[in-house]
């Protein structure tokens, strides 16, 4: 028998514990570090390993994962879990007029209170706790029978075993299990490097997490919970809540995490108002929601309104464009990129998928297309991640056709048949061909052109083809060459127009060295390693003299990069190219030795547009702290912004145009990282 001082020590650990567990994973505000917690953890661990009489279901030892099962047990709801019908015609106001038509609300009555909470994509599960412990945890099955997830369920560290304050005798909570993003990442970054199967989204990770008969492994995908609705009740012992408002609120202090998320809005243009800004802000959630759910606020009308079927009435959701389609994939095409890499792109029968049509989606290298094995004529689980950029999630094998074939990169350059080059240690095979080949042709004289190298004004993506496919420009040197009556002879092309482009062609030749090193397109030589580059050298001439390793006491230049520079300079072709360029004219402004601009100016030319409330500094601060480390400040949305800071009610039209444009989206918390980042390299 365990002496007295023993159960109350055992008692004292498991309350502290329990404390401890709620501060950190419900309320995000740990009081002591993880030292002193796993030393708390470790002495329950031993007593209660040396007194087996004191182990019980509520101690938080039980939650490290448990034996494994040999199949779920089934467990009757005792109040059905129901499910929420989806509004008709995606339009609230519809639903909103519904419910004042079925509580017989005239049209000049007071309009109706909602709670509108997040639509989370997780797994639905129901909690019973008795006398404040937790009983057991059941998944929704057909909503009247469910299976018995408690071991599983225990390992979350957000769900408490024993309730605080005065809970009902009988009480089931009703939530959703899901996977962070971050937790999602982190998993599948730990798997891949184990060599062992990764999870597709964080739904699939929680969903099979809880339904694992292994707590072990359902404990490994560090999942999380929120609480949004009640079960069977028995026994209030705090004043009755009337509304959904005080249930949620009820909640919290019974110690279950609930999403700060939701709001109490009134009437149809609430709900829309509601949408909108959760629909903006969406990307930035720490979690994956397909949708938002509007709930009636008051209770005695959720009763009076009843239920349909297996339905409510007094609850709808509003569901986001799905994210994720099945589509075909029609052909696999290899592009080749400005430095020749050969990239496989699959091309789709179109789907709308999360508010864009996708056509095509990039495969990476041959190494994802062999470990995905996609094929021409496979039906594939498409979606965008992060929101935007389109990917193939999986291949539905049942639906492959028979005669289908793997696909093969090719073992030349499609457009020029040059060889490919597939270094050691490189995922990707590359064209040797150059200005040689054709598409890389193209691709190099665009990026002379763009904006962030020599900034030619007017000649676009369309023109460069048109040129290069005509034989009037095969190399940069060859734009300086261009003059109107040429021009002109292009259809679509008027004199005005001709007459602009040659001028700014001719006013471009003065350009800085920086930008100059930067439009030649050496591989691994980005905006800012150029930059660091003039610096660091002063001159052209320094920099084509150098050798491997006086390039690498630059900066942020390693082996590689050093390698990729020495040998672009070594290639008679680009010293031709290099050497024509300043024939024609092209010259920059020697830098003065002192001149340190990208230290001084670390976010030099880039383009910050803000749009909603920031907390910490006024709009005026920030854009005054942004222009001193260089920054630009932009007022619209385009794919010259560079970084789109959202702040509280930020306008969601913005942010889903820089979503659509793949721009850089940052929080408040991410732009005080990055002007930290910044301020502290100049
Ligand atoms: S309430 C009586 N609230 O959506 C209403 N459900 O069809 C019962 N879900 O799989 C559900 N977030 O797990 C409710 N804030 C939320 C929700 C939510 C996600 C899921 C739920 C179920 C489906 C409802």
């Amino acid at each position: 028998m365990a002496p007295i001082f023993i159960v109350n020590r055992v008692n004292e650990l498991r309350v502290q514990i329990s404390y401890h567990d709620h501060r950190y994973y419900v309320l995000d505000d740990p009081e002591m570090t993880d030292a002193e917690y796993d030393r708390l953890f470790i002495e329950l661990q031993i007593l209660e390993t040396k007194y087996p009489e004191l182990q019980s279901t509520c101690s938080p030892i039980e939650r490290v994962g448990g034996k494994a099962l040999g199949t779920f047990l089934s467990i009757r709801h005792k109040v059905p879990m129901l499910s929420i019908h989806t509004i008709a015609g995606n339009n609230p106001i519809d639903f909103d007029k519904q419910i004042r038509r079925l509580l017989s609300l005239g049209d000049n009555s007071t309009p109706v209170e909602y709670v509108c909470e997040l639509k989370f994509d997780g797994l639905a599960i129901s909690l019973r706790y008795e006398d404040s412990i937790l009983v057991y945890a059941a998944t929704r099955g057909d909503g009247e029978i469910g299976e018995d997830v408690t071991n599983n369920i225990m390992t979350i560290k957000s769900i408490p075993l024993r309730l605080y304050g005065n809970p009902p005798a009988i009480l089931e909570v009703r939530g959703e299990v899901y996977m962070s993003r971050s937790n999602f990442e982190l998993y599948n970054t730990l798997q891949r490097a184990a060599q062992l199967p990764t999870l597709v989204n964080p739904r699939n990770g929680a969903a099979g997490g809880v339904r694992q008969l292994d707590p072990n492994v359902a404990s490994k995908r560090l999942l999380s919970f929120f609480a949004y609705g009640l079960g069977e009740v028995q026994g209030w012992r705090s004043p009755l809540p009337t509304t959904h408002k005080e249930i949620l609120d009820t909640l919290e202090l019974f110690g279950f995490p609930v999403s700060g998320e939701y709001t109490v809005e009134r009437g149809g243009d609430g709900l829309i108002r509601f949408y909108l800004s959760i629909a903006s802000k969406r990307a930035l959630l720490p979690f994956d929601i397909d949708g938002v759910v509007y709930k009636v606020n008051r209770l005695d009308w959720q009763e009076k309104l009843g239920f349909r079927t297996r339905q409510p009435r007094w609850a709808a959701a509003q569901k986001f464009p799905a994210k994720e389609e099945l589509t075909i994939v029609e052909a696999i095409e290899v592009q080749v990129s400005r430095t020749g890499a050969i990239t496989p792109v699959a091309r789709f029968r179109p789907v709308f998928v999360g508010g864009a049509t996708i056509k095509n989606a990039t495969l990476h290298n041959a190494d994802d297309v062999a470990r995905k094995d996609i094929r021409v004529g496979d039906t594939v689980r498409i979606r965008r991640a992060g929101d935007v950029i389109p990917e193939v999630v999986e291949v539905i094998l049942e639906y492959r056709p028979y005669n289908s074939m793997p696909f093969m990169m090719p073992e030349v350059c499609p457009i020029c048949g040059s060889k490919l080059l597939r270094l050691t240690g490189e995922s990707v095979s590359r064209c040797i061909g150059s200005l040689y080949c054709l598409a890389q042709r193209k691709k190099k004289i665009l990026h002379f052109a763009s904006r962030r190298a020599l900034n030619i004004e007017g000649l676009g993506e369309k023109l460069i083809e048109k040129l290069v496919e005509c034989c009037l420009v095969c190399d940069p040197v060859d734009l300086f060459a261009l003059n109107v009556p040429l021009l002109s002879n292009l259809d679509r092309m008027g004199t005005k127009s001709a007459i602009k482009l040659v001028k700014n062609i001719e006013y471009c030749k003065r350009t800085t060295l920086a930008r100059f090193v930067y439009a030649l397109g050496i591989q691994g030589v980005g905006e800012y390693t150029a930059s660091s580059l003039a610096e660091y050298f002063g001159n052209l001439d320094n920099i084509i003299a150098a050798d491997k390793m006086q390039l690498q006491q630059v900066q942020d230049i390693g082996p590689i990069v050093a390698i990729s520079i020495w040998s672009f300079f070594r290639d008679i072709q680009n010293k031709d190219v290099i050497n024509r360029l300043r024939e024609a004219g092209v010259h920059w402004l020697p830098i003065p030795v002192s001149a340190s601009l990208n230290n001084d100016y670390p976010l030099l030319d880039k383009s910050f547009l803000i749009t909603g409330v920031l907390e910490s500094l006024t709009r005026i601060e920030v854009s005054a702290r942004l222009r001193e480390l260089g920054a630009k400040l932009a007022h619209n949305v385009s794919k010259d912004t560079d970084y789109v800071v959202v702040g509280r009610n930020a306008g969601s039209n913005k942010v889903d145009k820089a979503q659509k444009l793949g721009l850089v989206i940052l929080d408040e918390p991410g732009l005080m990282a990055l002007l930290a980042v910044a301020a502290g390299s100049g």
